[in-house]
């Protein structure tokens, strides 16, 4: 269930019997020629409301804004600076605790985002390290959708390495499952990424993990029409729908065992 759907004193309800919340967090970033610029915050989405729907879980509204300068020379792209990432999560997690909940699972979509998410729970925790909240101190968690097994062994082997690190052919295929017939289909664009772009190296995927990347000028010249290794024109929608229920499956496994 959407929090922003509820009413307080279903809220209240959903207390006395669980207090774990789902945050799916994304970004608002290019996905290269064929991809929708909302691509991490649907499918972190997409996938954290079909596991809620299983699990009976609340899910509060996406955090879909994260840190993406080095996509600022796309447009359309908006970045958060990582402190202000930090300073949100930080008060999302301080509002929903003070009401009683306690156990805070991030479903990410977005690279950039797990440095600064798991920073601002590290400073989360400290105040009850440092002493200054006494109760039982709260939990969080942050998957990645990629990093779920079932869903992680599929798109390798649809995609090998041809999956690479942005504007993946397993994130947009998600999209266009999800979209349906607003996914912005586009004949001369799809034409534009019919060729794979330079392959990645390994060094490349060690150094780029996390979206590690140099400033906004160095990653477009050398990422110019914005695929990091992705063959993105591989994607299509039916094995999208695929990747998003082994993705759900894994996230309602993975949930159940965190809120229990
Ligand atoms: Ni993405």
């Amino acid at each position: 269930m959407r929090l922003i759907h509820s009413r307080w004193p279903q809220v209240v309800q959903y207390l006395e019997h669980c207090r774990g919340i789902l945050i799916p967090t994304g970004s608002t970033e290019q996905h290269g020629p064929i991809g929708p610029i909302g691509t991490d915050a649907l499918v972190a989405e997409a996938i954290a409301l079909g596991a809620a729907s299983r699990g009976g879980w609340l899910v509060a509204p996406t955090l879909s804004l994260g840190p993406a300068q080095f996509n600022l020379g796309f447009p359309g792209t908006i970045a958060l600076r990582s402190s202000t990432m930090m300073a949100v999560v930080g008060d999302v997690l301080e509002s929903l605790a003070v009401q009683g909940f306690e156990r805070f699972y991030f479903l990410n979509g977005h690279g950039a985002n797990i440095a600064a998410v798991n920073a601002a729970c590290q400073d989360f925790y400290a105040q009850w390290s440092l002493g200054r909240r006494s109760a039982a101190a709260p939990r969080c968690r942050l998957r990645s959708w990629w990093e779920y097994p079932g869903a992680d062994q599929m798109r390798k082997s649809l995609y090998g390495t041809w999956e690479g690190l942005h504007a993946t052919p397993s994130e947009l295929a998600i999209s266009m499952a999800v979209l349906g017939s607003d996914y912005p289909y586009d004949e001369a664009a799809l034409a534009q990424v019919g060729q794979p772009p330079p392959a990645l190296t390994a060094e490349d995927l060690r150094l780029m993990g996390g979206d590690n990347h140099p400033d906004s000028n160095a990653h477009r010249s050398r990422f110019p029409d914005g695929r990091v290794g992705s063959h993105s024109a591989l994607a299509r929608a039916e094995a999208g729908q695929a990747l998003l229920q082994a993705a759900i499956s894994d996230a309602h496994q993975d949930i159940s065992e965190f809120f229990a």
